[in-house]
């Protein structure tokens, strides 16, 4: 059996492109009956960006919900706020402890912030993200780590401390975790073009995205302002470079899908059709997650039952490894 963990940004309501760039994918993977799954949600990392307390709880929840929401198990699996698992931070210490300052300096994550001109922005937190991260991994033993290219040198960190600390007490004291680079992840468009007609990746970043988790008025409207040309409804359309069929493609059934292709081929079917069938396949698809995530979002209780007990789990195979590392650094276990 592998262990999968994986740290979730918690960087606001989910859009489309993360629904089916990564909770998806993620709550795929955590199903494969072979795996035993540690999902969290990364909040304390969050602070190395965000300092409103109100944007950090409101996001964490928004996350945790979109992700229950979509079918994670909770009853199998592990899903926990990083916060809520405080010795995690006490790990992180002793891992900076055996790490040295020249390879953290070399982190594209800080590199390309000092790069951008924004010190003021680059607080302490910022250059130790890494040790945090690599804590989050050794603490439950993890094996396999899904994660986005811009991770991989993290990751690499990571196996780096452990074995520098495996090679210093003479034994492993820690699992080296191997990283699962997630390369073939479509990208999912956004509402709008580049000026040179190509699509751009959906992103909150550029203001392009569909908030499934929206009303549905303000859902359908998002879907009817997709950018589009200004051919008739009789005039033969290129489905490849509509951005309506591309997101059709991602979210609708494949006789749908092969309908709408040969429509736009032919000739005979509108902008205003083609993005009504996009609504409609949209609620289709996350319809019943929709319910659920507004149910959530409106019982915090519920949310933080959830995540308590989450954490109470992992906290419990979290604190053992802790020990094993106390112990090895000339420590004493402490009192649980
Ligand atoms: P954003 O670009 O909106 O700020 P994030 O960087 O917070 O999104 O992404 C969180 C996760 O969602 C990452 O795993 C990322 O790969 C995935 N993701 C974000 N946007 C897309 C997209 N357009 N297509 C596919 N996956 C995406
Ligand atoms: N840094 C990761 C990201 O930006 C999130 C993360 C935090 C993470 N801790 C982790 C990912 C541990 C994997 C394992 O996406």
């Amino acid at each position: 059996m592998a262990r999968i963990l994986t740290g979730i940004q918690s960087t606001g309501i989910p859009h489309l492109g993360n629904l089916l760039g990564a909770v998806l994918p993620g709550i795929e993977l955590s199903n494969q009956p072979q795996n035993d799954s540690f999902f969290f949600i990364a909040d304390l990392h969050t602070l190395t960006s965000v300092h409103d307390p109100a944007v950090i709880r409101e996001n964490t929840y928004a996350t945790a919900a979109s992700w229950l929401s979509c079918g994670f198990d909770t009853s199998k699996h592990f899903f926990y706020r990083q916060s809520d698992i405080p010795e995690v931070t006490e790990l992180t210490w002793y891992l900076t402890c055996f790490f040295p300052i020249s390879r953290l300096e070399l982190a594209h994550s800080y590199k390309d912030k000092v790069a951008s001109g924004a010190l003021s922005q680059v607080s302490s937190g910022l250059f130790f993200y890494p040790m945090l991260m690599a804590a989050d991994i050794l603490m439950y033993d993890a094996n396999l780590v899904p994660v986005g290219r811009d991770q991989r040198q993290h990751l690499e960190f990571t196996r780096d401390v452990a074995e520098r600390i495996n090679h210093h007490v003479g034994k492993d004291v820690f699992v080296i975790p191997e990283a699962r680079i997630q390369e073939d992840v479509q990208v999912v468009p956004g509402i709008t073009k580049n000026a040179d007609g190509s699509f751009q990746k959906m992103s909150k970043t550029y203001g392009n995205t569909i908030n499934i988790f929206d009303t549905d008025k303000s859902l359908r409207k998002t879907v009817m302002s997709i950018q589009t040309d200004s051919l008739g409804v009789d005039e033969a359309k290129d489905p490849d470079k509509c951005l309506v069929y591309a997101l059709y493609r991602l979210v609708a059934e494949a006789d749908e899908i092969a309908e709408m292709r040969e429509a736009y081929l032919k000739g005979g079917i509108g902008y205003g059709t083609s993005k009504q069938k996009l609504y409609e396949a949209l609620i289709s698809k996350f319809g019943s997650a929709r319910e659920r995530f507004n149910h959530l979002m409106a019982n915090r209780d519920e949310l933080d039952h959830h995540l308590d007990e989450g954490a109470k789990k992992a906290r419990k195979v979290g604190i053992e490894v802790l020990q094993r590392v106390r112990e090895n650094l000339g420590y004493k276990k402490f009192d649980v």
